[in-house]
């Protein structure tokens, strides 16, 4: 078989490896400071794996178990712990596990996005580094030098991505827009024209969550690079970023609008059940990141027939991107087991299983793109060929105090659409950019 073929291959080359190392015979690119290597190949024993994340939605729980029965075939004899905690972007889980750190009780591998994220868990010295293991694994020659520089920090790499996600997408139900003669709204000027059309035929045109207290801010990191473009919006996360720019009022002008044209019942709905509103034909449209996709998939919709896609008005030709990736706790109670799952995570395999039903594309060049449908091979072309901008909400572009400061303010807003108090709050919550 492919996999214990692999895994003996790769045995024997880390093998190789550490009989030249040992020879002094190691390739330049050896860190000598780098940690001890430890076994990477699937651990003889048995034991426990504790992995922790928010997947729990139809499509991205499927992608997680997609990779646990690998796991599960390559390591028969390893308990896996699903440490799950509901509640998408991980606002509630990030809770949990920070609780669990603080306490000295880390899961062995935890979810966590590429980025600024990351350098959260690192500064406090709650990861180990992987630079050495990512080199072995060979990981470092099939992922894209943009998407290493995520998860370099301090001259270290610190997780294993296992896919990249878009954010900026307009998911529409098809029929509704067929019927009313209407195409998905290209600039936030359509958008409005298109909303209007929608709410005076009884059709809620915005689906829009709340409960997991990151839909609002999620739908406005994409109002932001609307008005700001790719460039001036990345600046905006930059320390120093000037909030006081006008474009910031004029973004919460457009997000109170589009609220005003969303269910009314926001606070209680989840995104995934604000997407369930699109598929049942209750609501017109949603922006959601493409976990959204591996959502509709779970419901056995079909693209291009029940749902279309597009880019979130006024952000075409942009790619706002995000990676979801898995480190190694420092104290992780099953380091073998541990670095087995991260040696799946980054592997073709896992990615190629993980990820179709996921509806993100893979973090790897080499992935088997036939695997992947219509809407995953116009994102995989779309990733290499758009210009990117981070992500705010999913942990690309800003450290996690500050994405707390910018989310709280904007769940503020969802409530009271108050574009006075949003801007304020804003402007405040930059002094936490670093
Ligand atoms: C994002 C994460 C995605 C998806 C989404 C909804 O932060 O990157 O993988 O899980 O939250 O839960």
């Amino acid at each position: 078989m492919f996999t214990t073929k692999w895994l003996k291959l790769f045995g024997i080359f880390s093998i190789l490896a550490l009989v030249l190392a040992a020879c002094g015979g190691a390739p330049a690119t050896t860190q000598p400071t780098a940690a001890p290597s430890q076994p990477t190949t699937a651990p003889a024993g048995g034991g426990k794996l504790e992995i922790f994340s928010w997947w729990t939605n139809g499509g991205e729980a499927d992608g997680l178990n997609a990779m646990f029965d690998i796991y599960k075939q390559q390591n028969p004899n390893i308990d896996i712990v699903n440490a799950t905690v509901a509640g998408g972007a991980g606002t509630n889980a990030k809770t949990v596990l920070k609780t669990r750190l603080q306490g000295g009780q880390p899961p062995d591998s935890w979810q966590v996005h590429a980025g600024k994220e990351l350098t959260s868990y690192v500064d406090a010295g709650q990861m180990e580094p992987l630079t050495q293991f990512f080199k072995e694994q060979g990981f470092d020659k099939v992922m894209p030098p943009k998407l290493l520089e995520q998860i370099t920090y301090n001259g270290e790499i610190w997780s294993v991505p296992v896919n990249i996600h878009r954010s900026n997408v307009l998911w529409y139900n098809i029929k509704i827009f067929q019927e009313n003669g209407l195409t998905p709204p290209k600039t936030i000027d359509d958008f409005f024209t298109v909303a209007e059309t929608l709410q005076a035929k009884g059709i809620i045109p915005l689906a829009v969550g709340g409960k997991d207290k990151f839909e609002t801010p999620h739908l406005f990191e994409s109002v932001l690079l609307a008005v700001f473009g790719p460039e001036d919006y990345a600046k905006l996360f930059q320390p120093g970023a000037d909030w006081n720019d006008p474009r910031v009022r004029q973004a919460a002008e457009i997000a109170r609008r589009m609220l005003e044209y969303s269910n009314s019942d926001r606070s209680s709905l989840g995104w995934a059940d604000a997407a369930q509103l699109v598929l049942d034909g209750k609501a017109a449209m949603t922006i959601m990141g493409d976990w959204a996709h591996g959502y509709f998939i779970s419901k056995g919709a079909k693209v291009g027939v029940d749902y279309g896609y597009a880019a979130a008005p006024g952000t075409e030709g942009v790619f706002m991107w995000l990676s979801d990736s898995f480190g190694l706790a420092k104290g992780a109670p099953n380091p073998a087991q541990a670095k087995a799952w991260l040696a799946l995570c980054g592997s073709r395999e896992g990615q190629d299983a993980f990820n179709p039903k996921k509806g993100s594309i893979p973090a790897r060049t080499d992935a088997d793109v036939s695997l992947y449908d219509e809407y995953l091979q116009y994102s995989i072309k779309a990733f290499g060929s758009e210009q990117l901008a981070p992500s705010v909400v999913h942990g690309a572009a800003a450290p996690e105090a500050y994405m707390t400061e910018y989310g709280n303010a904007l769940n503020v807003f969802a409530s009271d659409l108050d574009v006075d108090a949003v801007v304020e709050a804003l402007q405040d919550a930059a002094k936490d950019l670093k």
